[in-house]
């Protein structure tokens, strides 16, 4: 199986370049679904769906096409179906400190719920083959965030809290009962936790196996969307993730004659640059901005083409990590693969929240970690073909080797 995320900021064009790849694929052969992780779905719509067709089939996939289906989960539906008692307990919970029931019931819906949804469907297709490709159409960057933590802060809780927090009410319940109006969990809450987690049960390896799952950041050229790209760069690499494109949505054909433009193409000029120093080695694929809005198959089709040419779109067009990062006895390390600049100068500009580097005519941006703006010393050493930025120590800012 393969998945490919799209990611990026609100509104750079992710749900209409993941479809654009999703028929593409479809039509090398492969059976293909699209899933939107997005709350406010909007695939129906790009491919000019009825809605109705959706909501008839309860959030599972519709066929839209030859080996293409397309997913919007219906999120109250899924909580009926996976969350039951775990909802019913939360529910409770408010509605016994005094919500009303209507209300207790939207607020039970916590913050992760949909994600695990989302998570859950796609370790059932992993396991049982359904799809060869699932394209995963990301909501705006916190969210997608949320949804690549979920697997490791699951584990966390459930290793750490989960059995001393069952062991304990195990033996409160019966005195808290007569003291108190608040219901503490039954064992059934319990029970469907532990049955989800069972459920989620190598979704991490999927996620982080680069051969399986890359992602692909949706980006514009314009300094704000760029800015935020480069954050979730950061992220998705602490995660262990692997970025394998960028596409560089909306950018102004190369023959516009239109004056008008003029300054818009220049800043664009601009900010394609700096998207290369930021993204290196990562391929960028441009995309046109078009002259109306994309949407039908045949638009989607053309876009599809503009990035991916010859190419078959589930090619794994990077493979390896841009850069790692590592945390040691006290120090921050980043390693980056730079092979045959080993001779040359290394010159670290530390600017507040990056760090730039430069070797020749090669510069590099990495955006760091917050935590990582307390630490004052920073140097580079070659090591073979790897290049490491150490953070730490008590040497201060700029230095060169
Ligand atoms: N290359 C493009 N040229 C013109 N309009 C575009 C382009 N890409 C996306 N759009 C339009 O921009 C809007 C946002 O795109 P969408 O794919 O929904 O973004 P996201 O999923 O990132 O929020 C939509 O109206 C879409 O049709
Ligand atoms: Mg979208």
């Amino acid at each position: 199986m393969r998945i490919i995320m799209f990611a990026g900021k609100g509104g750079v064009g992710k749900t209409s370049i993941a479809s654009a790849t999703g028929i593409r694929v479809a039509e090398t052969g492969q059976r293909t679904l699209i899933m939107s992780l997005d709350i406010a779905h909007s695939l129906s719509d790009i491919f000019a769906l009825d809605k109705g067709l959706i909501e008839k089939n309860k959030g599972m996939p519709v066929k839209i096409d030859d080996r293409l289906w397309i997913q919007e989960l219906d999120i109250q539906e899924e909580i009926e179906r996976n969350w039951g008692d775990v909802y019913k307990y939360i529910a409770n919970i408010f509605n016994a400190t005094g919500f009303d029931e209507i209300l207790a019931q939207e607020l039970a819906i916590l913050p992760g719920m949909e994600e695990v949804s989302y998570l859950l469907h796609i370790n059932r297709y992993a396991q049982e083959g359904d799809f060869e490709v699932i394209i995963l159409d990301c909501a705006p960057t916190g969210e997608s965030l949320r949804f690549i933590s979920i697997p490791t802060t699951l584990e966390w809780y459930m290793r750490k809290i989960f059995k001393m927090e069952r062991r304990v009410v195990s033996y409160i319940r019966p005195v808290a009962r007569r003291f108190y109006d608040v219901p503490l969990p039954e064992d059934d809450y319990f029970m469907a936790l532990e049955n989800l987690f069972v459920r989620l049960d190598g979704i991490d390896k999927i996620l982080t196996d680069p051969t399986i799952t890359t992602v692909r950041l949706v980006t514009n050229p314009e300094r704000i969307v760029l800015k935020e790209t480069q954050r979730i760069f950061m992220y998705f690499s602490l995660y262990k993730m692997c970025i394998d494109a960028i596409v560089m949505n909306r950018v102004l054909p190369g023959n516009l004659v239109e004056e008008y433009f003029d300054a818009w193409k220049k800043s664009q000029r601009r900010y394609l640059k700096l998207a290369e120093e930021y993204f290196n080695p990562v391929p960028i694929f441009p995309v046109n901005l078009f002259q109306n809005e994309p949407l039908g198959k045949e638009d989607l089709r053309r876009i599809g083409a503009e990035i991916y040419g010859e190419h078959n779109p589930t090619q794994h067009f990077y493979k390896e990590r841009p850069y790692e990062f590592h945390h040691k006895d006290g120090q921050f390390f980043i390693r980056i693969k730079l092979p045959f600049l080993a001779k040359q100068e290394v010159e670290l500009n530390r600017l507040p929240e990056e760090i730039v580097i430069r070797i020749g005519g090669f510069k590099r941006h990495i955006l760091l970690p917050r935590y990582v703006n307390t630490y004052k010393g920073v140097r580079a050493k070659m090591d073979g073909n790897y290049l490491n930025i150490i953070f730490g120590g008590k040497k201060d800012g700029k230095e060169k080797t």
